[in-house]
Order: C-alpha cells, then sequence, then structure tokens
C-alpha cells in the first residue's frame, strides 16, 4: 500500500527514482511524485500512473543526485495532483513521502492551523511535513533530527516515512512504525525503499528496519538509531531475489507470467521438505516447535482475502490429517474481538506480503496473550516472518500481479506439508499413508503442467462467451468451497463482475433464488467424497436453467452429461485437489478480465500489500 523509494549517491536520481516506482507500482497507483535536492527542492508529481511521471519529466527533467518518491494508494484525500506525494513543508525546504496513516492528523493539523500555518492537501502526510518544519524552526537549537524525533513522538498511527531538507542535502532521513522500509547498501550510494524490489538491480545488500527506528543515509555512510536516539548495529541481510523474478519476461501481465509459473513455484515451495522416497516431511522453519505445535489445543488460523481462503484449505486439511481442531479468522476481526487464545493455543498467519496490518496485529495480539505464534509467508524478511515464534516460507518467489496467484497455491502447499508433519508426528498417520501421500504431492507440479498446457484455450474461449455477464456463481464442497471463495474473488477484484463463492449445498438456503438462464454458475466438481452430492447440487442448478461450468475429474461422465461446458482437469487425492481446481479458476477471471479491457495487474482501488487498517 503505497511505495516509497529513495536515492543517494552519484547518479541521475529521477531515473533511478522513476524505475523504482515503476517497480513499485503495484503497491498503489493512483499518483506518483519525486522530489530532488539540487539548491532547492525540485519535485514533479501528479494524478496517475508512474508512465504519466515519466513523461512530465521527459518535458521537466529534474537534475540531481539525491531524492525520494513515492506511489500511492489513497487513503487521507482523493487521489489528485495536489493529494500526491511527495508533500512539501511551507517554506518549500522539507519534503515528505510517506506510507501508512497518521491518526491524529485531525487534531495536529487543527493546532497548525492556530498557530498559522496553510495546508495545501487533504493528505495526513503533509501533516508530518509542516509539524516538522515547525518543530526545527521554533525550537531553540534542535537539530533537523532531533525535531525528526520530536514530530514522530506527537504522531500516532503508523508510517514508513522519507524525507529530505534543504539544510542537509547530503542525507535523507527515514523512520518507520507499522510501514515496511528497507536500506540498500551499494557503492558509494544508498537506495532505500519500501520493499525490495526496486534495489534489487543495484545491490542485494540490505538492512530491513524495525518498528520505532529511523536511520540517516548518506551516499557512503549510514547510521540506524531507534527514535530515542539509541545507536543500533543493525544485521545486513542478503538478497536472495534476481531481477527476472520480477520481470514479464514476455508475458502480457504479471499475472498470467505468476499463474504459469506454478508448476515451479510449487516444486520449489516442496524442495528439500517432501521426500516421496521414505515419506518424510522435512519443515526446518517450524522443526523447533513442531512437538509444542503437534500439543498444541487447537490452531487459530488469522489472514486477510485470499490467504484467508488458504487458511480455510488449512482447517480441512489439519482436521484430516492431523487430527488437530482448528478455527480460521479473518485477522481484522480477531484482532478487535477479546479472543480466547493464549497459552497452549497456536496462532498461524498467513500472508503473502508479510506486511498485511490487520494480520499482523493479529499476531501481535496472539503473542501478547501467550500462544505459539507461527506464520507462512512469501517475502523473506518481511516483519511478520520477523516477529513470529516460527514459520515456514512458501518460496512462491516475487508475486507482482496485485490479484494473488501462485502464492495462493504455495501456501495450501505449505498447509499441506505441515498437516502432514503435524499428522505424522502424533501418530495419526502411518509410514504407508506418509508414503502415499508425499508420492502423490510430489507429482502436483506436472500435474499443474498438465493442467496449463491443455485449458488455456478452452478456458479462453469460454471467457469469450461470458464476459459481459454481470453475475457469477462458485460453488464448492469440502476443500473446494474455499476454491469457490477463491475463484469469485479473482473475478471480482480484476474484472469488476460481482461474483460469489458458496458452499454448493447452502445454494439452498438462499442464493439459488439468483439463478437463472442468465447466472453462469462455475461448479467444482473434482472431489471424490462429495461427488454424488455435487451432482444432486448441479441438477438444481440445471433445473433452474443456470448455466453450468463444471471444473471436474477426467471421465466424470455424470458431473459432463449435466454441464454446459466443462473443464477436465487430472485428479488427485481429495486433499489436495484445490492445486489443480484453482488453475481454471485463476486463467478464467483473468481472460474475462482481459476481454473486458480491465487493468489486470493493477485493478481499480486496490493495491498488493494492505499495509493500513
Ligand atoms: C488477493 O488476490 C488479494 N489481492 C488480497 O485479498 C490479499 O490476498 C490480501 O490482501 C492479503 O494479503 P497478504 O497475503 O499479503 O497478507
Amino acid at each position: 500500500m503505497c511505495g516509497i523509494v529513495g536515492y543517494v549517491g552519484d547518479r541521475d536520481a529521477s531515473q533511478i527514482l522513476l524505475k523504482g516506482l515503476k517497480r513499485l507500482e503495484y503497491r498503489g497507483y493512483d499518483s506518483a511524485g519525486i522530489v530532488l535536492i539540487n539548491g532547492g527542492l525540485k519535485y514533479c508529481k501528479g494524478k496517475g500512473k508512474v508512465e504519466k511521471l515519466g513523461k512530465m519529466l521527459k518535458q521537466n527533467a529534474l537534475a540531481g543526485t539525491i531524492g525520494i518518491g513515492h506511489t500511492r494508494w489513497a487513503t487521507h484525500g482523493e487521489p489528485n495532483d495536489v493529494n500526491s506525494h511527495p508533500h512539501l513543508s511551507e517554506s518549500g525546504k522539507i519534503a515528505v513521502v510517506h506510507n501508512g496513516i497518521i491518526e491524529n492528523y485531525t487534531s495536529l493539523k487543527k493546532q497548525l492551523i492556530e498557530r498559522g500555518r496553510t495546508f495545501q492537501s487533504q493528505t495526513d502526510t503533509e501533516v508530518a511535513a509542516q509539524l516538522l518544519e515547525e518543530i526545527y524552526t521554533t525550537s531553540k537549537g534542535v537539530t533537523f533530527e532531533e525535531a525528526i524525533r520530536l514530530a514522530l513522538k506527537q504522531i500516532v498511527g503508523t508510517y514508513g516515512l522519507a524525507i529530505v531538507h534543504t539544510d542537509r542535502p547530503d542525507r535523507i532521513f527515514i523512520a518507520r512504525k507499522g510501514s515496511p522500509l528497507l536500506l540498500g547498501i551499494g557503492d558509494d550510494e544508498m537506495f532505500i525503499a519500501s520493499d525490495a524490489s526496486p534495489i534489487v538491480e543495484y545491490t542485494n545488500k540490505v538492512i530491513y528496519l524495525d518498528d520505532g527506528e529511523m536511520a540517516i543515509v548518506t551516499k557512503d555512510n549510514y547510521e540506524v538509531k531507534t527514535i530515542d536516539d539509541v545507536a543500533l548495529t543493525k544485521e545486513v541481510h542478503e538478497l536472495a531475489i534476481s531481477l527476472d523474478a520480477i520481470e514479464k519476461a514476455g508475458y502480457p501481465h504479471f499475472m498470467l507470467k505468476e499463474i504459469f509459473e506454478q508448476p515451479r513455484s510449487i516444486a520449489d515451495c516442496m524442495r528439500g521438505r517432501v521426500n516421496p522416497d521414505n515419506g518424510a516431511i522435512q519443515l526446518g522453519g517450524i522443526e523447533d516447535v513442531l512437538d509444542e505445535l503437534v500439543n498444541a489445543r487447537r490452531i487459530v488460523i488469522a489472514a486477510c482475502g485470499t490467504s484467508w481462503h488458504s487458511g480455510l484449505v488449512g482447517e480441512y486439511l489439519f482436521e484430516y490429517l492431523a487430527k488437530t481442531p482448528v478455527e480460521v479468522e479473518y485477522a481484522s476481526e480477531f484482532r478487535y474481538r477479546d479472543p480466547l487464545i493464549g497459552k497452549g493455543d497456536a496462532l498461524l498467519v498467513i500472508s503473502q506480503s508479510g506486511e498485511t496490518a490487520d494480520t499482523l496485529a493479529a499476531l501481535r495480539e496472539a503473542k501478547r496473550r501467550g500462544a505459539l505464534t507461527l506464520g507462512i509467508c512469501n517475502v523473506v524478511g518481511s516483519t511478520i516472518s520477523r516477529e513470529t515464534d516460527a514459520g515456514v516460507f512458501t518460496h512462491a518467489g516475487p508475486e507482482i500481479g496485485v490479484a494473488s496467484t501462485k502464492a495462493f497455491t504455495a501456501q495450501v502447499v505449505v498447509l499441506m506439508m505441515m498437516a502432514l508433519a503435524v499428522g505424522k508426528r502424533k501418530g495419526v498417520l502411518r509410514q504407508e499413508q506418509m508414503l502415499m501421500y508425499t508420492k502423490e504431492l510430489a507429482k502436483i507440479p506436472s500435474k499443474v503442467e498438465y493442467i496449463l498446457e491443455h485449458i488455456d484455450e478452452p478456458v479462453r474461449k469460454i471467457s469469450g462467451l461470458f464476459t459481459y455477464a454481470p453475475n457469477f456463481l462458485y460453488l464448492g464442497r469440502s476443500y473446494n468451497f474455499p476454491v469457490a471463495l477463491e475463484g469469485a474473488l479473482k473475478l471480482k477484484e480484476i474484472s469488476y463482475i460481482h461474483a460469489e463463492g458458496y458452499p454448493a449445498a447452502e445454494m439452498k438456503h438462499g442464493p439459488i433464488a439468483l439463478i437463472d438462464e442468465m447466472m453462469p454458475v462455475v461448479v467444482i466438481a473434482a472431489t471424490d467424497h462429495t461427488n454424488d452430492k455435487m451432482i444432486s447440487n448441479i441438477e438444481e442448478v440445471k433445473a433452474r436453467k443456470g448455466r453450468i461450468i463444471s471444473i471436474m475429474n477426467d471421465e466424470n461422465s455424470d458431473v459432463e452429461d449435466l454441464s454446459e461446458f466443462h473443464i477436465s482437469i487430472p485428479s488427485t487425492k481429495d486433499c489436495f485437489s484445490p492445486l489443480l481446481t484453482v488453475i481454471p479458476l485463476q486463467l478464467l477471471s483473468y481472460y474475462i478480465a482481459v476481454n473486458r479491457g480491465c487493468n489486470v495487474d493493477q485493478p481499480r482501488n486496490l493495491a498488493k500489500s494492505v499495509t493500513v487498517e
């Protein structure tokens, strides 16, 4: 949610910032801007995408070797030129870019106005710039760094901040509370960013700032401190992401690339962890807490969006394979209840980005109450992955498309491996079962590959027939009920078609009223143990003239005969089927969105990583 980039060195800063913003654009794309120090502050900003900013910069080039930039997902104030970042103080000497929300900005703004300051924008960020200037100019003997510390003490809320001041033209000040920031260390140059994507092409050495920390960054040095001025020595991490992983590699969209990457991303997720020869599952990240997890009274899974859907698949998996009671919670609800969780429970948070504000808050709440906390994250170095007691990375590689695809399948694979590991350690799964499950799991990447090779064309054709459908219904049972939710979410997000997912039998309790000859109903009928029941549900839809598109296992003639369209996929164990059934749904939503001319990778109103509540 919003992207920050910063550069200090000897190169043309505007080009580095522009490129960085392009890479960060998946985090927010309402407006974009940069500011450079060169004598005074020179800036360029405006509503619209980074491409537009690039055109503006072509007409009015900004020269300089130090600067900061921002791409915005609006929280306070509509996306327009004035509300876009950077925000300048009244004198025009201080510029600020900000991720997060300043919760007390109304009262701070009121006080600043009463003391004579005038504001240009409706944003909370401008308050930070103005407050900072007021403190700096009115408090005797206070350095700019001290002024930042004093201002941060007055700010309630979350921030990732990058600040420049013409009085200190060789440095960028950054501070973090709740919104991620990292520092890239180059040779006589430094980079700042809200995630690693703008940095990877220049350096693989990074420092992650933690909450309550700030840094002062010059081209050949950096100092990290707490905002109480205690100097810190931070670990320098090595980034493992390659540049290829964050580029489109010839695909028209990141989403399509990421869908087609799934045979590899699923295999990467299992690599070194699933051994079909001896039936072993080895999850290094949770090995030390496996006994505690096995003995947990229950597991509570908290997540948002697609990650919540994978959590729901996890519930079925843990109950079936490990006989462990599981509850799945929306992280946003969990954190504001008075959740009955504590010692003896395990909280498992799932997050692609590892930065989702509600998921992070749920994690902190459960930790505070004494639960064992575990994480499933994709982004290495992310806040959630650093704050959980233990966890498993999905290793799906960077996911840039706002609609999550390969992260979902990788999360589900991790849940499968975890459930098998717990089941085995608990003694509820026998060795021959482990052999059978691991053998089947190991076949999943090639089955996904087969699906992608064989269904792309049929799905594309079906998508053409339903491009302008105003509504869609998705039905699934058991392990595929969460897949129905996920299919509906994918379609909503990128095509703006209203879609709902339901457990197939629940349809009778209301949604059946919607079915007529205009309603496409996507039925996920690829789970053997619910096959007969699913056929009855399909009959119910057919009797009301609904247009049935079924996802079925090869050779299921009953389902095929009842369906107007069918997409056949290979069969697998029921508990692994979400990894296969979700693929046609991802493609269906993708092609429908493309047919409708939607911006697939950057759907309206959304951002990849939701770092505000
Ligand atoms: C998925 O397509 C969505 N864009 C969204 O629901 C996402 O899954 C959710 O915001 C959670 O993100 P996280 O996995 O990074 O925590």
